[in-house]
């Protein structure tokens, strides 16, 4: 009997580890990316998700293999790497570690892994990366344009001679010159295997092969410091070619490069000054490769033909775009197009610049919106409402019998009497002119430009339009969206909708503060406050990645961080802000939190160093008071406020305490970096600075009793959610930012850098129903009072619109700026409960921890981290709390469940007392605490509140 009984067993065990797992592995990334192409990173990053029905499922080993073709990949031996089985639960950030990569190579990949039983899953499906061109000697192409000289008397003929039907006004100084259209004609012999195409311009470019645009991508290459780094797009163009004559061919125009853009009002820098050149160039490496492993290579040279005289007369991001129909060339870009009356190009000297493959998210069109009216407020003055302020252009479709000259203007607002609301806009136009030929039905959509709008104000159509003639296109870094929020006040849904708009509205290669006036800059201390926010919605890592390039490459030689970057030309010194220097440290820390990232902490290290090491050098007290820049301070906060019945002093922490704050803060951050990438010495220098600041922000700020000078919720929020006070002082101080918050009678007097701290802070230290009341009330100043003036994207103000009083000063009153919306951060860890576990980076142990208050009944929502989709859904029903989660495969989550008595906690019906999977771990503060591994849960129990 024993003996059959050891053999079944036996049998059992052997058919386990002989069976599949059933695990899915999906979403293969490469440095975060799906599918790159045209990468420069020598050592990419992989990682996978994990899928599975099975709970408590999670990775025991994995093996990925990688291979210069899909048939190597599938054989036995792929010629690239061959991880072998390796015994590891790491899922993300795994290190490719083959034979060394270089230019041009393909490199498909696959994985698998072992679960927790062991069992081997399934292969993945294959993915696929390629490498860029990693040598500066693998370029051959010259950088090509006008010639200079002769562009300017091409610019005079152009308008004189558009002027004679139709009059349109000089834009920039220097004018504007019409987009050049290069072309090349030439001929492929053999038969084609293969063809990548590397692309880049100095200005914008859109690319054409034999009359079709080459990629989704608009508005490339994106924004950089192009005097120190210029992003190359590499495309597979395989399917554009054919044997014989073929066309490549592109239209340049001004772009983040050369157009007008920076906010100093009267002091805007002239046209080209912001990188100081006037000459839109072109630079395009072409390689085909033949069935017979030979490679044909098309460059810019001069032999390219160039046409200055096209449709598109004048394009500047600020300003808009001029399209002339009639100037329209018909096959210029094709095979057998008389180019006879084009001139040849002209050749220019290398940059200096270094070309970097673009490793972040293109910017793309994203989504496209149809009005939801037209008014006619003036006769033949039509305004279309988008229904949402919205960033891009218009696609519009006319039919026009004669030459008619179309005008769109884009504004965010209308004025009393129903007319589009420009003058928030300050010196940038954003106005588009349209030119039809008089021959029937003719579209009209920019390339070169973007606007922040939400009204269309279109004249001169010689008929009323309907709605369907115009198309609003939104723009945007094309980030995959990551989280979901949705609970029982729609009031609350609208502010996450209006955030994830206005952080939509302003990803266009930076994070920007605003997209609509004459600014659009990548703002530092708008970005700081708002990552964490971002991350949520959307998954920033490559975005961020990039961007923290930028900071580097803006910092100056002492160390100061730029206020914005990039950086251009900047002759005013915005530099050093407290609060907005520091998203230098900060923005790369969350990375590090959120995707388990050190690659970009020892990347950034030495950077947030010379930062630190610049401020502690310059405020040898500790407090920071000097090489503070413009010191921004807690940016508009209630002191800024104009109302009759609202405080005009006590919102502002004084500025010394708002500064040092911030330096102790990244100072302890940078110590946490130094540990993470191994750097001990550093950790223990840095831990020991971070402790003195603390020690002196307290010694000359806080007293016994927990003030804090000034006595503003802002220096509160702040120093609790720096962990700035000693422990015992901690709910003392808590008090006293609730006194600051009846002080205003429960409503907010913070700024920028402390809103979402705030908020923070009240439901970790016991003030939830206070944060509610600030979150849900819609009184005059708060989120819902814009909500309840129409808003549907976050404004710069709380009084940008105040019923009565109208807008705020024109200087300076964007309906579209994030900041205020980082209170989807509180949203997300308080209503929805997730919130990343600090110790556990990346996800990998994570804690959901919902804290239901005010007016909710239920609330729902996800984040797709990069380990998995996190679920979170809670209602109170019947006197019972009911919160079903989903823990990502290889991930494991500490719950809190409310709870009167921990005996009480249903999962799945049963008493949790007798689940297997889930451990008890705590009962605190009337909430019971337990850590679950991976699987789908659904926990109730008799409600409390
Ligand atoms: C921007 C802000 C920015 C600020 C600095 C403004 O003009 O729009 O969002 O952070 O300047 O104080």
């Amino acid at each position: 009997m024993k003996k059959t009984i050891t053999v079944m067993l036996l049998a059992i065990l052997i058919h386990a580890c002989a069976s599949k797992s059933d695990v899915q592995i999906t979403q293969l990334r490469c440095e975060y990316l799906d599918n790159p192409l045209g990468i420069d990173e020598v050592n990419p990053r992989l990682s996978w998700i994990i899928e599975s029905v099975e709970g408590g499922q999670k990775q025991t080993a994995y093996q990925v293999m990688a291979a210069s073709t899909m048939e190597k990949l599938n054989s036995k031996n792929p010629d690239l790497w061959d991880s072998g089985k390796v015994k590891s639960d790491q899922s993300i950030q795994i290190e490719y570690n083959g034979k060394p990569l270089t230019s041009r190579m393909d490199c498909y990949w696959k994985v698998k892994i072992w679960d927790k039983k062991s069992r081997p899953s399934a292969w993945s499906d294959p993915a696929l990366w390629s490498m860029g061109l990693l040598e500066k000697t693998d370029w051959k192409a010259k950088w090509i344009g006008a010639d200079t000289n002769k562009k300017n008397e091409e610019v005079k003929k152009d308008l004189s001679t558009s002027e004679k039907h139709i009059k349109i006004e000089q834009r920039g100084d220097p004018p504007i010159p019409p987009s050049p259209l290069l072309k090349k004609s030439f001929t492929i012999k053999k038969q084609i295997k293969k063809a990548t195409v590397y692309a880049t311009a100095l200005g914008l470019y859109e690319l054409r092969i034999n009359g079709k645009k080459v990629g989704d991508y608009v508005l490339a290459p994106e924004w950089t410091d192009y005097n120190k780094r210029i992003q190359y797009q590499t495309f597979d163009v395989t399917g554009f070619l054919n044997q014989g004559e073929n066309v490549i061919g592109a239209t340049l125009a001004d772009g983040w490069y050369m157009g007008f853009f920076a906010q100093w009002g009267s002091k805007t820098p002239n046209r080209g000054e912001n990188y100081g050149s006037l000459d839109r160039k072109l630079l395009v490496q072409l390689e085909i490769v033949t069935t017979d492993d030979q490679t044909d290579t098309v460059i810019t040279d001069e032999t390219w033909q160039i046409w200055n005289d096209g449709p598109v007369r004048s394009a500047d991001m600020f300003l808009g775009e001029v399209y002339d129909t009639r100037k329209e060339i018909i096959g210029w870009d094709m095979p057998e197009f008389d180019d006879s009356e084009w001139e040849n190009a002209s050749e220019f000297p290398a940059t200096e610049a270094e070309l970097v493959a673009q490793m972040n998210e293109p910017i793309r069109i994203v989504k496209e919106l149809k009005p939801i009216a037209v008014t006619e407020p003036e006769t033949g003055t039509y305004i279309f409402d988008m229904g949402q302020n919205m960033v891009g252009w218009c696609r519009l479709m006319v039919n026009e019998p004669e030459v008619t000259k179309i005008r769109l203007r884009h504004g965010e607002m209308l004025t009393m009497d129903g007319g589009i609301y420009v003058e928030n806009l300050r010196r940038a136009k954003q106005e588009d002119i349209f030119i039809t030929n008089g021959k029937g039905e003719n579209t009209f959509e920019p390339r070169f430009t973007y606007h922040g709008f939400r009204y269309v104000e279109v004249t001169g159509l010689s008929k009323k339009p309907t709605p369907e003639m115009l198309t609003g296109m939104v723009v945007a870094s094309d980030a995959d969206l990551t989280g979901k929020f949705e609970c029982s006040n729609s009031d609350l849904n609208q502010i996450w909708k209006n955030t994830l708009w206005s952080q939509r509205g302003n990803m266009h290669s930076t994070p920007t503060d605003c997209p609509q006036r004459d600014e659009r800059m990548g703002w530092m201390g708008d970005a700081q406050v708002f990552s964490q926010t971002a991350i949520f919605n959307m998954n920033m890592a490559a975005f961020f990645s990039k961007w923290s390039q930028d900071i580097r490459d803006a910092q100056q030689e002492d160390g100061r961080y730029a206020d914005f970057c990039p950086y251009p030309n900047n002759k005013r010194e915005h530099l050093n802000s407290p609060g907005w220097a520091d998203a230098g440290v900060i923005v790369p820390w969350r990375l590090y939190q959120n995707y388990a990232d050190e690659r970009i902490l020892e990347k950034h290290y030495s950077s947030a160093k010379r930062f630190i090491d610049h401020v502690h050098l310059e405020n040898p007290d500790l407090i920071w008071t000097q090489s503070v820049g413009n010191n921004y301070g807690d940016w508009l906060n209630g002191n800024t406020i104009i109302s009759e019945d609202y405080p005009k002093t006590g919102g502002k922490v004084p500025d010394e305490i708002h500064a040092t704050m911030f330096f102790a803060h990244s100072t302890r951050i940078l110590a946490n970096m130094a540990k993470i990438i191994g750097n001990d010495e550093d950790a223990r220098k840095y831990t020991k600075l971070a402790d003195e600041i603390w020690s002196v922000f307290n010694k000359n700020f806080v007293d016994s009793t927990g003030q804090i000078k000034g006595k503003t919720q802002a220096g509160y929020a702040l120093a609790l959610n720096f962990d700035l006070l000693p422990e015992k002082l901690r709910n003392e101080a808590a008090k006293w930012m609730t006194d600051a918050v009846h002080e205003y009678d429960i409503r907010i007097s913070t700024g920028f850098q402390s809103t979402y701290r705030l908020m923070l802070e009240l439901t970790r230290w016991g003030y939830n129903d206070i944060a509610y009341q600030l979150v849900e009330s819609h009184r005059f100043p708060s989120w819902l009072y814009s909500i309840d003036q129409g808003a549907t994207t976050i404004w710069e103000r709380w009084d940008a619109y105040v019923k009565g009083r109208g807008f705020q000063s024109t200087g300076m009153n964007s309906f579209n700026h994030y900041s205020f919306g980082s209170v989807v951060e509180w949203m997300v860890k308080t209503i929805l409960g997730i919130n990343p576990d600090d110790e556990f980076p990346g996800f990998k142990k994570f804690i959901i921890h919902p804290q239901p208050g005010g007016s909710l009944e239920w609330a729902k929502g996800e984040y797709n981290s990069i380990h998995g989709k996190i679920e979170s859904e809670w209602k109170t029903e019947n006197g019972r709390f009911k919160l079903n989660i989903s823990v990502p495969v290889n991930t494991t989550a500490k719950v809190y469940i409310p709870a009167k008595d921990p005996d009480l906690v249903m999962e799945s019906n049963k008493p949790i007392k007798k689940s297997k999977s889930i451990q008890f771990l705590d009962f605190v503060n009337s909430e019971a605490v337990y850590v679950v591994p991976s699987g789908k849960y659904e926990f109730t129990v008799p409600y409390i509140r």
